[in-house]
């Protein structure tokens, strides 16, 4: 634990793996809203390595000051205040983004959730410009390890509207929401990056 500030291990050990797919997808300058940021810890990571970016942190209104800690302590000029930002909320109220991130959050909110996600991220991005979305995922019904299988029990067992989401339910809401998969990373720790982006047209 470091003193004083949230802590998140995980983060700590994928926050390097992530930053290099980041560091590809949003190579332009622009403003990346993340979604979920949670302790601040990639926030700090990804803005502190991307200077190009402006990094625009935000949670559910329950928890976005948690990264306040950190965000005061890296004083980094291109990370703006955390939004308080509930993505069930019908207009999200935010300045002009050009790409999203979000870690280790489709798990942790409820489906109808996951679809506003979906919704509210369509809704904030031009074509072409891109949604990264971090964690684990299933692939036709399966489980990718024996690990992710414990820990998704684990999340169901707390609450019965968690659990890790299976890849064909996040295709048919990206679709539905005119986002389309762009690439599938394989990440350490049966983890997965996707980056979804919007579709040119209405008919993509
Ligand atoms: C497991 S934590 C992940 C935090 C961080 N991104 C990370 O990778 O460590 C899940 C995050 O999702 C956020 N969250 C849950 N429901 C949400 C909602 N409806 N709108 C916005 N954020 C939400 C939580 O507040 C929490 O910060």
């Amino acid at each position: 634990m470091t003193a004083g500030k949230p802590f998140s291990q995980a983060c700590e050990n994928n926050k390097q793996v992530i930053l290099e797919k980041l560091a590809t997808v949003f190579s332009q300058p622009g403003t990346v809203l993340e979604i979920g940021t949670g302790t601040g810890q990639h926030a700090v990571h990804f803005a502190g390595n991307l200077s190009h970016l402006t990094w625009q942190p935000s949670d559910h209104p329950s928890n976005y000051q948690l990264c306040e800690p950190w965000l005061t302590e890296a004083r980094l000029p291109n990370i703006n205040k955390p939004l308080a930002l509930d993505v069930s909320v019908e207009e999200w109220q935010l300045p002009r983004i050009n790409g999203v991130f979000s870690a280790n959050t489709s798990h942790i909110m409820s489906w109808p959730e996951v679809e506003a996600m979906f919704r509210g991220v369509s809704a904030n991005l031009q074509p072409n410009e891109a949604f990264c979305l971090y964690g684990p995922f299933n692939y036709n019904g399966q489980f990718t390890s024996a690990s992710n299988q414990q820990f998704d029990a684990h999340l169901r067992q707390q609450n019965p509207a968690m659990g890790i989401r299976d890849m064909n339910d996040l295709k048919r809401i990206s679709n539905e929401n005119k986002l389309f998969l762009d690439s599938d990373f394989e990440m350490p720790a049966n983890n997965r990056l996707l980056v979804w982006r919007k579709c040119e047209t209405d008919s993509d």
